[in-house]
């Protein structure tokens, strides 16, 4: 689909650009503290969350100039929880976008030190934009939001896994929290950037958590399926760490066909906005298609 990999470009683009205005260069003292964070966050991750909230802000009549800050801000916030989630006391992980992680190259105090201030500085650049967009992605980022999730997917390793409500349920809230929250909020913040009604923000909400949880099902199917080169981190953790995934507990053909369904939730929101959720539309198969 020509019209997603340009639009995919040119999203990099305007968030490779707010980042590099958003983060302080390489030789700003601690000069090692601040090439690691750079280290971290240009090095050639996929960049979906800016793009939804491109895509979002867009599909409100909003300018690209005033989703700017949002896009760098949920892009360090994903970072961060990136070098957090390789450390060794959480997944223990040494390769990430294709690279030896921050905590590999730069030591574990670095790293934690690393998404410590990837985190701060992301809510300097969301505040510098003002408006409700600040307590929007603190409440997604929090321990009710991806912070939680996160706790809730080290508690779940090693458990039980069967077909019964209680863990299809114990799933979803990892889901929902460790990736759905932060895609739903950069979907809300794009939306909130083009001053948007709040229903128009509720409606972008609801694509958001669509797509979120597809990308997150689709994560694990990867895990399973993909290569080393292909996904830019090691493949067969999931299992090896005994993780609480879709796969475990559907098997690959029914996530699939939960990834299908859920794209095709978000592609019909997306259709409510007419032409102007095409970029969003394309975002939702892009997520999706991924794991095939
Ligand atoms: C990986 O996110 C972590 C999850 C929430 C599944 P991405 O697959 O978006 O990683 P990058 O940013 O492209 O490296
Ligand atoms: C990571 O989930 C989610 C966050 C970092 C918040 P995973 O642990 O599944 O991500 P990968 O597979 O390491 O990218
Ligand atoms: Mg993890
Ligand atoms: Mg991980
Ligand atoms: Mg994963």
């Amino acid at each position: 689909m020509p019209n997603t990999a340009s639009f995919l470009e040119s999203a990099v683009a305007l968030a490779d650009a707010a980042l590099e205005q958003a983060l302080p260069s390489a030789d700003t003292a601690p000069a090692t503290l601040h090439q690691a964070m750079r280290y971290a966050v240009f090095a050639g991750g996929k960049r979906i969350r800016p793009a939804l909230v491109l895509a979002a802000c867009r599909a409100c009549g909003g300018s690209d100039a005033a989703c700017a800050p949002a896009m760098a801000a949920v892009e360090m916030l994903h970072t961060y929880t990136l070098v957090h989630d390789d450390l060794p006391a959480m997944d223990d992980d040494d390769l990430r976008r294709g690279r030896p992680t921050c905590h590999v190259v730069y030591g574990d105090a670095t790293a934690v030190l690393v998404g410590d201030a990837l985190q701060t500085q992301c809510f300097e650049t969301l505040a510098a934009a003002g408006g409700p967009a600040v307590a929007c992605l603190a409440r997604a980022a929090g321990s009710r939001g991806v912070i939680g999730g996160q706790q809730d997917d080290l508690e779940a390793e090693g458990s039980t896994v069967d077909d019964s409500p209680a863990c299809k349920a114990r799933l979803e809230r990892i889901h929902r929290g460790k990736t759905a929250a932060l895609i739903r909020a950069s979907c809300e913040l794009g939306a909130l950037a083009a001053e948007a009604s709040p229903e128009t923000v509720a409606t972008l909400g609801r694509f958001g958590e669509a797509a979120g949880l597809a990308f997150q099902v689709i994560d694990d199917i990867l895990d399973t399926t993909a290569s080393v080169e292909d996904l830019g981190k090691t493949p067969g953790k999931d299992a090896a760490c005994g993780k609480l995934t879709y796969v475990a507990v559907y098997g690959l053909e029914a996530a699939r066909a939960e990834a299908d369904r859920l794209r095709d939730e978000a592609v019909a929101i997306a259709q409510s906005f007419g032409a102007g959720g095409a970029d969003l539309q394309s975002l939702a198969g892009f997520i999706v298609d991924r794991g095939y």
